[in-house]
């Protein structure tokens, strides 16, 4: 558990069930600039959710779900590795009524803080759809710096998209804002 001031990150497990069936299968979730996924079964999502990781061509995912202080389920926090890289990247997403109260810029800093702290690292990147200002900003917020474009990253929705990448080093963290001990 990582516990931040108003919210904490979970490991996702068997409990989620029900929350994370209801967040993969309404595209509104998904805010306006994410690919469209296929509807998931419960049992589908059962099974992927045996564990709080999963590995895919060679690229491990772990899965924690954002809760505020009360227990309420609010999001998603995602990061992912190719160890031999040495490089992590981080996904998130909120509920849509939960959005613009600071939730997801905290949970950035602690899973900032968090990776930091316990892999050999020396980078986190992100990528944004350049149109996802929201995003941008929570990066931003948490010391991200803009890399560059990613021309034509992806097709989704109908179109050609450029992403950006960001990214946060080591000696620009320098020290943790929110994870100040391990729990
Ligand atoms: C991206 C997302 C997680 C941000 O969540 P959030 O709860 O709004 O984030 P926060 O409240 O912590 O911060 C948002 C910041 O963006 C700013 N912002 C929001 N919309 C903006 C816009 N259209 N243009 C510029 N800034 C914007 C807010 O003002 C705030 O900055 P401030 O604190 O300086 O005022 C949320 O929009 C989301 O879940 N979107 C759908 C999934 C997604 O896009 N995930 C990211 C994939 S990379």
């Amino acid at each position: 558990m990582l516990e931040g001031k108003n919210i904490r990150l979970r490991l996702r497990d068997k409990e989620d069930l029900d929350f994370l069936f209801e967040f993969w299968n309404h595209i509104e979730y998904y805010g306006e600039y994410e690919a469209i996924q296929p509807q998931m079964s419960r049992s589908e999502i059962e099974k992927r959710i045996e564990s709080s990781t999963t590995t895919d061509a060679g690229v491990t995912w772990t899965w924690f779900v954002i809760e505020k202080k009360d227990g309420t389920k609010i999001g998603l926090m995602v990061y992912f590795t190719n160890q031999p890289r040495g490089w992590i990247e981080i996904g998130y997403a909120l509920l849509p009524q939960e959005m613009g109260k600071g939730y997801a810029t905290e949970a950035v800093q602690i899973i900032v803080d968090y990776l930091f702290l316990s892999k050999d690292i020396m980078r986190i990147q992100a990528t944004t759809d350049e149109r996802n200002k929201a995003s941008q900003r929570v990066l931003e917020k948490v010391g991200f710096m803009k890399e560059g474009t990613i021309r034509k990253s992806g097709f989704m929705r109908g179109e050609w998209v450029n992403d950006y990448l960001y990214s946060i080093l080591r000696e620009e963290w320098r020290a943790p804002k929110i994870l100040t001990k391990q729990k």
